[in-house]
């Protein structure tokens, strides 16, 4: 069994990527660790239950590895929010802001039902520019945001703050 700091420990943070000043936190080197992987994904699994969700959000694209992993391990189905140009039916979507940069997520329309019990998971909450944009792009589709998971907060940068002001229960398992 792995304390939490073991699990941090196989995080590694690379300064200056992909711009001056970002402190980059990679997650690959824990995805690469398999008991150190599966550990992270029980311990979502854990917080994740009490929150019943129906379906699993997951974001483009390190999301997607959070996201479909615990999707697997609660049996449940997933949606992913897609940058810009890659989903091939009718989408809606939603621009934002990045610690680095801008960016857009997209969803196919009607992949939500009207009060559908939905969790958001990402790898990593910065500003919360990202996981708001998927809240307001999810609300806009009517689905019951139940929470937002992320493996690594970066609470300096407020974004857990943030979605805590919208409403949004919000968890992590490293900060
Ligand atoms: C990263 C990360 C989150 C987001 C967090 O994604 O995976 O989705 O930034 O930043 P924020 O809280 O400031 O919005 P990125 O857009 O770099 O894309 P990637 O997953 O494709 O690498
Ligand atoms: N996404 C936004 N900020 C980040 C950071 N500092 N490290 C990794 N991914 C990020």
């Amino acid at each position: 069994m792995r304390s939490n700091d073991d699990l941090k420990a196989l995080i590694r943070t690379i300064p200056d990527f992909p711009k001056p000043g970002i402190q980059f936190r990679d997650i690959t080197t824990l995805l690469l660790d398999g008991p150190g992987f599966a550990a992270a994904v029980d311990r979502l699994g854990e917080l994740a239950v009490p929150l019943a969700p129906q379906l699993i959000v997951s974001i483009e694209a390190r999301g997607f590895i959070f996201g479909a992993a615990l999707a697997k391990h609660l049996g449940l189905g997933l949606l992913p929010l897609r940058k810009p140009g890659k989903l091939p039916g009718a989408t809606i979507g939603i621009d934002y802001a990045l610690e680095y940069g801008h960016d857009r997520l997209e969803m196919h329309e009607g992949a939500v039902g009207p009060e559908m019990r939905v969790l958001i998971v990402d790898d990593l909450i910065a500003t919360g520019g990202t996981a708001l944009a998927a809240v307001n792009l999810l609300r806009h589709a009517h689905a019951h945001v139940v929470g937002a998971l992320f493996a690594i907060d970066l609470p300096d940068l407020g974004g857990a703050e943030l979605l805590r002001t919208q409403g949004v229960l919000t968890e992590s398992l490293f900060a």
